[in-house]
């Protein structure tokens, strides 16, 4: 099966079988050489120096530990949103008491750095802007070094969704200045689901210790004074921490700017050979994801088909639409462990599914 959605990715062969190793003390020295490891690895690929902690939980978990330890009941923050992972930040914000404004953009368009450096300047109680880099849901990446200008100059907090882009698009977190920023194992990371990750600046680090919001598993504090001891405060997916291990050196190996550049290049021949084949992308030009591409369901198509139609019939999982776009549109997985090949086999896939579906590519004229 070509597993062509945006994330879980396909994990490497050697991936797999270091997370089938024995399993370890999780107190014991060989887990503290691990953690530290994957934390120096880690921290290279935020492009940071500040704390990178590593939480067993899935990519929404990061973002809760992000909210519960910054954002204090009552305080006003800003949320940008431009898709449902947005939509996601701004209900983890109201679940916990959070005062958010929403600044929402039309999904398939990028956030606009001018709008959120009016929001700023509108509201000087806004403590803290979230934000999300790619939207995984609608194709869309976010210009976030702008956006990051923006929340500097400002001087407010910057929370950053950037699961389905760090290790496949550059995040320059102490270049653009972003406060807490998180990750996820299953998506360019070639990891299995299961590990989130989360820096914090020195900035955030003393709006966590001010913020009231109740928090227990995901008490960033207590899991930054256990990583000081080579530990996690709870016991850890021990077994993903072996993955993570190898699957770094693979990253290093390969080179990061090697690992982006790849991305965008076989991100531009998925774009290319979708819209050869007459089909219209749903993110605007300038601002299209290098991890995922979102596609018009074409007319006369019946969108709920796609995805089934691909896997039983073409050997290919495609990604459906989510929420209000669920049937408008469909996605292709571009990220992590991906090649040509991949890709080439994937837009054979799309052609033949679209064909079986009744789909007539355009002649050009
Ligand atoms: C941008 C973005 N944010 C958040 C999430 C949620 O992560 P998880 O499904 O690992 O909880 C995803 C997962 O697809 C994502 O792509």
């Amino acid at each position: 099966m070509n597993l062509r959605i945006p994330g879980p990715t396909p994990v490497p062969r050697e991936v797999a079988e270091a997370g089938a190793a024995d399993m370890i003390n999780h107190r014991g020295p060989e887990f503290a050489e691990i953690i530290g490891r994957v934390t120096e690895g880690a921290k290279r690929v935020f492009q940071t120096s500040n704390d990178v902690l590593i939480l067993t939980t899935s990519g929404s978990g990061g973002m809760e530990a992000a909210v519960v330890n910054h954002v204090s009941p009552g305080d006003k923050v800003l949320v940008v949103t431009i898709g449902v992972f947005g939509k996601r930040f701004l209900e983890i914000v109201q679940t916990y008491g959070g005062n958010p404004t929403e600044l929402a953009f039309d999904f398939g368009t990028a956030a606009d750095p001018a709008r959120i450096d009016a929001a700023l300047a509108a509201d000087p109680e806004l403590k803290a802007v979230l934000v999300t880099h790619n939207e995984t849901s609608t194709g869309v990446t976010n210009p976030l070094k702008e956006i990051a200008e923006v929340v500097r100059k400002h001087d407010r907090l910057l929370i950053v969704d950037a699961i389905s882009s760090l290790s496949s698009i550059p995040v320059e977190t102490d270049a653009w200045g972003l406060d807490v920023v998180v990750s996820g194992s299953q998506k360019g990371w070639m990891v299995a689901p299961g590990l989130a990750f989360i820096s914090v600046s020195p900035r955030a680090w003393e709006a966590q210790a001010k913020c009231t919001t109740p928090r227990f598993y995901f008490d960033l504090q207590r899991a930054r004074s256990s990583a000081e001891k080579g530990q996690t405060p709870w016991t850890p997916a021990v077994s993903l921490y072996f993955q993570l291990d190898r699957a770094l050196q693979i990253l290093f190996a390969e080179g990061l700017e090697n690992v982006y550049a790849r991305h965008h290049r076989l991100a531009e021949k998925t774009r290319r050979g979708l819209l050869d084949l007459g089909l219209e992308l749903f993110a605007a030009e300038g601002h299209r994801s290098d991890t995922v591409t979102a596609v018009k369901v074409p007319e006369g198509v019946d969108g709920s088909l796609i995805t089934k139609t691909a896997r039983t019939e073409f050997g290919t999982v495609l990604a459906g639409g989510q929420g209000s776009l669920s049937g408008k549109i469909f996605r292709f997985g571009h990220l992590g462990l991906v090649s040509d090949e991949d890709v080439d086999n994937g837009l054979r896939a799309v052609a033949q599914t679209m064909e079986r579906l009744g789909y007539k590519t355009p002649t050009p004229a």
